[in-house]
């Protein structure tokens, strides 16, 4: 795993949109792996940006989105196909047929799952796959004690999501839908490279438990330690529960120094 701790949320950004950018420059048809969440939100602003001033051009981008609640509709103002429209698409040149995200309202959920995972394949697998973790180690919407080879399908959100999840359906957790449909942690580590993004002393102890304890099913983040090409950017305050806080600095000033040594 490669720990990248920046100061501050908006240095996170610009360290995770650089390698979203250099990744997109060398393959013009990357697969993205897409997360919800506040945590993202910035990443979309500065590729947004980019595409923007510099022509980032994502017109032959595919994405797949990690995940999408069940039980609301697809133009339901929280579901994620909206956040997604809102934060990302609208303001890129991605045509929308690229866009996959999984079907709230699916009836055949089972067949649905399979048909995601087919697609997923089909366009040749993700390239880097962005993610956000819950305070309880989760990623995507895979809670604790999922199975660690799990392929895309329907979660049950624990308690803890709910109320994180609360401020998006008016601060009530009675609102926020009990289930979601998800890629499975198995789905995620097919991925090529992973990109794991946190901010703020909220997510410090899911960061420790994920990047230095051990891997287990108790926090679905931990399996990113057997993932190849895992890059964890966080900011200080995410950093606070780490031990190797000075290693992993030095790693990262070191990798500087050697790029640009060229
Ligand atoms: P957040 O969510 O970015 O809104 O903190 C992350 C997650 O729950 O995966």
């Amino acid at each position: 795993m490669e720990i990248i701790i920046q100061p501050t949320y908006a240095k996170l950004v610009a360290v995770s949109a650089e390698i979203v950018r250099d990744a997109l420059l060398k393959k013009p048809n990357l697969v993205l792996g897409l997360a919800t969440g506040s945590t993202p939100i910035g990443l979309y602003e500065a590729l947004i940006r980019m595409h923007k001033t510099d022509g980032l051009d994502f017109s032959e981008v595919t994405t797949f989105n990690l995940d999408e609640y069940v039980g609301i509709p697809p133009n339901h103002p929280y579901s994620y196909h909206t956040f997604m429209e809102t934060h990302f698409f609208s303001a890129i040149n991605i045509p929308s047929e690229n866009c996959h995200i999984p079907q709230s309202t699916a009836v055949a959920h089972e067949e649905f799952c399979e048909r995601y995972e087919a697609t997923i394949v089909a366009a040749g697998g993700i390239d880097i796959q962005i993610l956000g973790i819950g305070k309880d180690g989760h990623i995507g919407f895979n809670e604790p004690s999922s199975s660690l080879g799990s392929r895309t399908r329907i979660k049950t959100l624990t308690q803890s999501t709910l109320e994180a999840n609360a401020p998006h359906f008016g601060d009530s957790v009675d609102a926020v839908p009990k289930m979601a449909i998800t890629m499975g942690v198995g789905t995620i580590m097919d991925a090529k490279q992973c990109l794991l993004l946190a901010s703020g002393e909220s997510k410090a102890a899911a960061i420790a438990h994920a990047v230095e304890g051990p891997i287990t099913a108790e926090v679905p983040a931990s399996v990113l330690q057997m993932h190849p090409r895992t890059i964890v950017v966080i900011d200080e305050a995410a950093a606070l529960q780490l031990k190797r806080v000075d290693y992993y600095k030095q790693v990262y000033a070191n990798k500087q120094k050697l790029l640009s040594s060229g």
